[in-house]
């Protein structure tokens, strides 16, 4: 059998503080249950320091998730570490990862301190992590740009104080594969007590090499990789995980690791990151982007329909791509699509089958084909809990080419409707203003994406969408096959959570009102800024 690599995920913390890749406390925790079906490792649940938000959705996922390790991030330092041992004292198996730039470069431009000021604090923030937790991981920022002997001291510093997983990161995405392999190889091979201690790589994408850099430290003696789903994270990303997952799988013989992943949940892990953040990936990504396993060339669909290993070298279904096949029409009843659903990894349980039918009556009143990406669709968007203060009951919609559009909406809300229309530009815009004129909560779109679920015409759109009201950012997402129904869908759903927000604020108000000045503003720095 061939030696285990541990897969660290990093979605949550290095990929969830990059730019458009936000997610909101029940997102996250979605994201993680992912996660943990995925079967990561480790799961690097966030940064708790950063914010209240962050803190919570740490200590929820520390307290629920119970199979990977749950690591929380802390510079190093004693309010960092402390709020990060706060955050994940719950869980079954919690690691601090601490973490202190080492490289000239950081030293003299970022924190102003010598290598010695460094290998104190070092020492002292391990061993005070140490205290706290049994399992340790120490980074040391930009050790690819890192003097070579110094930074055997710093990892030596590190390990004496109680590391035992030292990660050693191209923070900059700024190392050749060579280059890397060698940082690791030397690591192994000078630092003493390596028998108790694991490496780690963990690669930006900021030259393109982050998968290739990863593999690399792997060559080099790394036996944990930090990775992201989508390759989400700070600038150009981190090292995609699903392609590290499938480059150790599909080429063992040539590497001789494996790893332990649910590889049939990669694709599924994807498509949530997408729908969650709104970020889409590529239709060209390796592993999970929607061109990865088609064959356009007739020379191609030629030879995969005489035998797929001549043009593929992972089948779709390794991956848990749904297999495209129509399954289910408008007149399939609940055991049909339960025992779909549970072909497709979800056990519904009697309610959320019964939310799944209704749901899946309606698409299939309006579309011939139900695909499995449809049903994925489904649970995925019916299983929301979101505070719904107002719901769609009717949305009309008129667009011409000649000129401008108009909607007419009726929603409910605590069993009275209200309706409105407006006019604009365009059709989904209209349908913004009516709802605005509803709710008396104007938003302005950030962000507003569309892409289809499914293939050929009879696709379903999924539309993400970022919108600020009062001042506060919030996200909604929903699928139809109208796009100016999913539109207005998921732009009510931010309008939602930002009415609920606005009254659970008023309701803070209301109580702090009796109480001091000093005490107001202690509470407000704790409300967080949005979702
Ligand atoms: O890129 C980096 O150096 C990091 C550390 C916090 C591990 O993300
Ligand atoms: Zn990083």
């Amino acid at each position: 059998m061939s030696e285990r690599v541990y897969i660290f995920d990093t979605t949550l913390r290095d990929g969830e503080q990059s730019p458009g890749c936000s997610m909101d406390f029940t997102e996250k925790l979605e994201m993680a249950r992912q996660l943990e079906r995925l079967r990561v490792d480790i799961l690097e649940a966030g940064f708790p320091i950063a914010s209240q938000g962050d803190f919570e959705a740490v200590k929820a996922i520390a307290s629920e998730i119970r199979t990977p390790i749950v690591a929380a991030l802390a510079r190093a330092n004693q309010l960092d570490i402390d709020r990060a041992w706060e955050a994940i004292r719950d869980a079954e198996r919690p690691r601090i990862h601490t973490f202190l730039s080492t490289s000239d470069i950081h030293l003299k431009y970022k924190l102003h301190k010598t290598r010695e000021e460094i290998l104190k604090q070092i020492s002292w923030a391990v061993g005070h992590a140490k205290s706290c937790c049994a399992d340790v991981e120490f980074s040391p920022e930009d050790a690819g740009r890192t003097d070579r002997d110094y930074l055997i001291e710093c990892c030596h510093a590190a390990v004496e104080a109680g590391a035992t997983v030292l990660n050693l990161p191209d923070t900059v995405g700024y190392c050749l594969e060579p280059e890397y392999e060698r940082l690791f190889a030397d690591v192994k091979s000078r630092l003493p007590g390596m028998d108790k201690v694991i490496l780690s790589t963990h690669s930006h994408d900021d030259l393109g090499l982050a998968v290739a850099n990863t593999l690399a430290g792997i060559r080099g003696g790394a036996r944990q990789v930090e990775c992201a789903i989508n390759g989400i994270g700070e600038r150009a990303g981190n090292a995609a995980l699903e392609e590290v997952v499938m480059a150790l799988y599909v080429r063992e013989d040539a590497l001789g690791v494996h790893t332990e992943i649910c590889r049939e949940e990669l694709f599924a892990s994807s498509r949530l990151l997408t729908r969650l953040t709104g970020v889409a990936v590529q239709r060209n990504k390796a592993i999970v982007g929607l061109n990865a396993f088609s064959h356009e060339a007739g020379i191609h669909q030629d030879g995969v329909l005489k035998n797929a290993i001549t043009y593929e070298i992972i089948t779709p279904q390794t991956v848990g791509l749904p297999s495209n096949q129509i399954v289910l029409g408008k007149h399939s009843g609940r055991h049909a699509l339960a025992k779909r659903f549970e072909e497709l990894g979800y056990q519904l349980a009697k309610p959320e089958l019964e939310r799944a039918y209704q749901l899946f009556t309606q698409l299939a009143d309006r579309k011939k084909n139900i695909y499995d990406e449809d049903l994925v669709a489904i649970v995925r968007e019916g299983f929301q809990h979101l505070p719904e203060m107002y719901s769609l009951k009717l949305l009309q919609s008129v667009t011409s080419t000649e000129g401008r559009s108009t909607a007419t909406l009726e929603l409910e809300k605590d069993g009275s409707v209200f309706h409105d229309s407006a006019t604009a530009e365009g059709p989904c815009d209209a349908a913004f203003r009516a709802l605005d004129r509803i709710t008396g909560l104007p938003g302005v779109i950030s962000d507003f994406s569309v892409h289809t679920v499914g293939p050929g015409n009879d696709g379903v759109a999924e539309v993400s969408i970022r919108a600020r009201f009062q001042g506060c950012e919030f996200t909604g997402k929903s699928t139809s096959h109208s796009v100016v129904e999913a539109a207005t869908r998921a732009y009510l759903q931010a309008a939602n959570k930002a009415a609920y927000e606005a009254r659970r604020r008023e309701e803070q108000g209301a109580a702090l009102a009796s109480r001091s000045v000093h005490e107001k503003e202690a509470v407000d720095r704790l409300l967080p800024g949005g979702y």
